[in-house]
């Protein structure tokens, strides 16, 4: 049995009619830059985060690095982040100019763990970026106390953790610190059919600043105040995200029931350890993640049996060559070390079948222990 890591064919398959009507009214149109179509998404976005204001960009990533040059975060400031997480979320922190502060995570969670951004924080510090990572929020009234006490500021990556809820704040990823950054990377849980980001603000005067910012800086079509970028969102990207957006939930449901489903299978078993739900967070699986012994055999016993299996992620950001010039040394952190030997990601999207999710977790115990 062929069982695909994700299955973007059957979300589209949702959206088709309208996603093409939609791409056909642009472009009759012709209008393919911000307009309407953006507008209305970032107002209904910004709605389901129960946030104000909603600017839409190219990426998760430049949601990241304008969130910081907005704050005027940059050289000489440093930014603690997770040193277990997509590299994006260090990457921000270098190019707005900032250091990079790692910090260990949580084993349960994987997230960053709040004493260990109490050990690094430095005079240099300015900011937090918590990654909800694999669709579980980190523990926010921790890391906002110790922002409130040291004044730092708090960005959410909410890049794997749309519609995310923080239960203790009844608060979705992405409305706690001073902004969320998400991507709409196609296989997000909220995917555009391309790039896309989002940042949700509750400030009115950051959110004007971020529009001037992610489009050149304009503030009328040939007037540039400030140095800004291209980073706007693509009005076609933008219709295929309000459609989706609609199934979001529902799609984030049938995720925790497939993640039911396996940790059902695997619940038994001493030698692995599934995915812990923390009691603070709703858990929305992008990412369902097993730690195993055996990593490389279970790999590539998987790839043998047609499953698509993934690591996420083999080398924490510390020991990534890019990073070498901050001067970590192996040891440095870890619990990112020892989960990055042992993780590995099984299939996880809205439509797998009950049989293919028993095949995957038929074969794992086939050859973990
Ligand atoms: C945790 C995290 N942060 C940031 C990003 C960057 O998003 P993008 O690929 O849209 O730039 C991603 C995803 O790719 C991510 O997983």
């Amino acid at each position: 049995m062929k069982v695909p890591f994700v299955d973007l064919g059957m979300q589209y398959r949702a959206v088709r009619k309208e996603a093409l009507q939609g791409i056909d009214r642009v472009c009759k149109r012709s209008n393919f830059i911000l307009g309407d179509e953006v507008r209305r998404f970032e107002q209904e976005f910004s709605a389901y985060c129960r946030m104000r204001y909603a600017v839409g960009l190219n990426s998760g990533s430049d949601a990241l690095l304008l969130s910081l040059l907005d704050l005027n975060i940059g050289k000489n400031d440093e930014v603690i982040v997770p040193a277990f997480t997509f590299i994006a979320t260090a990457l921000a922190v270098s190019h707005s100019g900032a250091r990079p502060v790692f910090a260990d995570i949580d084993d349960k969670t994987y997230n960053i763990d709040p004493a260990a951004i109490k050990k690094v924080i430095s005079k240099r510090t300015r900011a937090i970026i918590p990654v909800h990572l694999f669709g579980q929020t980190a523990d926010m009234n921790q890391i906002l106390k110790i922002a409130d006490k040291y004044g730092l500021k708090v960005i959410e990556d909410c890049a794997q953790a749309h519609g995310a809820v923080y239960k203790p704040r009844k608060k979705r990823a992405g409305s706690m610190g001073e902004a969320g950054c998400f991507s709409f990377y196609p296989t997000k849980n909220l995917g555009a059919f391309g790039d896309g980001g989002m940042i949700v603000i509750n400030s009115k005067k950051a959110y004007r600043r971020l529009r001037i910012l992610r489009d050149t800086g304009r503030s009328s079509h040939y007037m540039h105040t400030v140095k800004g970028y291209n980073s706007r969102l693509d009005t076609l990207q933008a219709v295929a995200l309000r459609l989706k957006l609609r199934h979001l939930d529902k799609w984030n449901k049938m995720r925790q029931a497939n993640a039911r489903i396996y940790t059902s299978l695997f619940k038994a078993h001493p030698d692995i350890i599934y995915p812990y739900e923390a009691a603070y967070s709703s858990h929305v699986y992008h990412i369902y993640a097993l730690q195993v012994k055996n990593r490389s055999r279970v790999f590539e016993h998987l790839k043998k049996k047609g499953i698509g299996a993934m690591v996420h992620y083999p080398v924490p950001l510390h020991l990534q060559k890019a990073y070498k010039d901050l001067g970590y040394m192996r040891g440095d952190f870890p619990i990112a070390e020892r989960i990055a030997r042992r993780i590995i990601s099984l299939p996880m999207h809205p439509f797998l079948k009950r049989s293919q999710i028993e095949y995957v977790a038929g074969e794992v115990l086939r050859v973990s222990g």
